[in-house]
């Protein structure tokens, strides 16, 4: 038997649960519903410090973004099923010995997209009212009343680049407050609302007051608005980053502030942060007239971590009681209703030639009546879902775990 093909099948009691850097209780809670065991440490774990506390037998590693899960902190935990990342980013995590540990792993992708589109909405008015520079005034003992350069957002154009989860929420939003909405996606999307989608960037820049930004971070995506796309904005138009520093050309943004061809911009997102909060923010955008700066908290609400935490909870839970990985970020996506009255065995195997034939020989070989079979693989791994008749889906799990190529093997009850 490969050594971490070993069997791993327990009763609910016995699933152990390792949850650290204060991972919010709305998770705990789930956790606790489904009596599964939690030891909870406020903080992260250094690497020799997360190898032993995982040699302890943990089968779920829950961590937030500074734990540091690396290849060998994977491979010498031999009990482990999963790990959850209760954040957005998962490049704390070795993804790809995660995965030929048979390990997936699991984020929140979408828990604070709500907390983003508000700040957006926030940002919009700011910007339309010069509403930083006069805040700062006045804490400074400056009173500047003033109308000029100040206007309703009611009627104004909102330009969406990238209708995704936060750009289509933003216009959902921005329509409740009376604004125009279009939007432009590289691919199709369902308009919400009265949106229109335009079809090309240029169409979008031209015609919007505002333009607010949510595409990924991709090579398409880098430096996507610079000199020449600022250029095709409206004069005294705003622009509005929220989604990753790498977007915007920061020295052609600054220019276009100080030449007034930019009325004003928002950003909470810089190509480069500083990685801790002791450190000092440099950049070409400090101390520009009507620029809202924000230190990368578009998704840091007190509702975010709380959904951060059901949502991951949730996902963990659905792979131990049932094996779905759908929403994993480094596995082959399986989803299987359970059928009652079966026994479920779960493989994660390399994907090398000849592994299904063996499976199905020992299947065949055994007499058994598959009632379900689902199968995703990528190129390195696959993963094999399978409901058996409950008298020999033991013998089946057992025979499946012996073979070279199983990575990890475990049956639910
Ligand atoms: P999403 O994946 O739901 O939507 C992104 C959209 O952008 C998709 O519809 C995609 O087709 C589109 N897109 C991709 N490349 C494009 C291109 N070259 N041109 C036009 N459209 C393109 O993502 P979601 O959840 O809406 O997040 C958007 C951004 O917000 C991400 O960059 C994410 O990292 C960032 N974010 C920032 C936070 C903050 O704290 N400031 C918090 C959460 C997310």
């Amino acid at each position: 038997m490969s050594p971490s093909s070993a069997p791993t099948s327990f009763p609910k009691g016995e699933i152990k649960i390792l949850l650290l850097e204060n991972v919010h209780q709305s998770a705990h809670q789930i956790f606790r519903g489904q009596g599964f065991q939690i030891e909870a440490v406020p903080r992260a774990l250094k690497e020799d410090e997360l190898v032993a506390k995982l040699a302890e037998g943990f089968h779920v590693l829950g961590i937030r973004s500074k734990t540091q899960v690396t290849k060998r902190a994977l491979e010498a935990s031999k009990r482990l099923l999963t790990v959850g990342a209760f954040c957005i980013g998962t490049n704390q995590i070795d993804l790809e010995a995660a995965k030929h540990a048979g390990v997936p792993v699991f984020n929140a992708p979408f828990s604070n997209t709500r907390s983003v589109a508000e700040l957006v909405i926030c940002e919009i008015i700011m910007l339309a009212r010069q509403l930083g520079d006069r805040s700062r005034e006045v804490h400074e003992g400056t009173w500047r009343k003033v109308a000029t350069q100040s206007y309703e957002v009611r009627g104004k154009t909102l330009g969406i680049v990238g209708y995704g989860h936060i750009g289509s929420q933003v216009g959902v939003l921005a329509e409740a407050m009376g604004m125009r909405v279009i939007s432009y996606d590289i691919r199709p999307t369902l308009p919400m609302g009265n949106n229109k989608a335009v079809d090309t960037l240029d169409a979008l820049l031209h015609a919007s007051d505002f333009v607010t930004l949510h595409v990924p971070e991709t090579p398409q995506t880098k430096g996507m608005i610079g000199e020449s796309e600022i250029a095709k904005m409206k004069d005294g138009g705003y622009l509005i980053n929220l989604s990753r520093g790498t977007v915007v050309d920061l020295e052609a943004l600054a220019r276009a502030i100080r030449a007034n061809k930019l009325a004003g911009a928002a950003l909470d997102v810089y190509p480069h942060e500083p990685e801790s909060n002791a450190e000092t923010f440099e950049s070409v955008v400090r101390g520009l007239p009507n620029v809202v700066l924000t230190p990368h908290i578009g998704g840091s609400t007190l509702e975010a971590q709380e959904a951060i935490g059901r949502e991951v909870a949730h996902v963990l839970t659905k792979f131990i009681n049932s094996g779905a990985t759908v929403g994993a970020v480094d596995f082959p996506q399986v989803e299987l209703a359970l059928m009652p009255g079966a026994h479920r065995v779960l493989n994660v195997h390399k994907n090398v030639p000849g592994v299904l034939r063996d499976i199905n020989r020992l299947v065949s070989d055994r007499n058994a009546n598959v009632l379900g079979q689902l199968l995703a693989t990528d190129p390195s791994i696959g993963y094999l879902v399978m409901d058996l008749d409950k008298e020999v889906a033991n013998d089946v799990r057992k025979a499946i775990a012996e073979l070279d190529a199983s990575i990890k093997t475990r049956i639910l009850f």
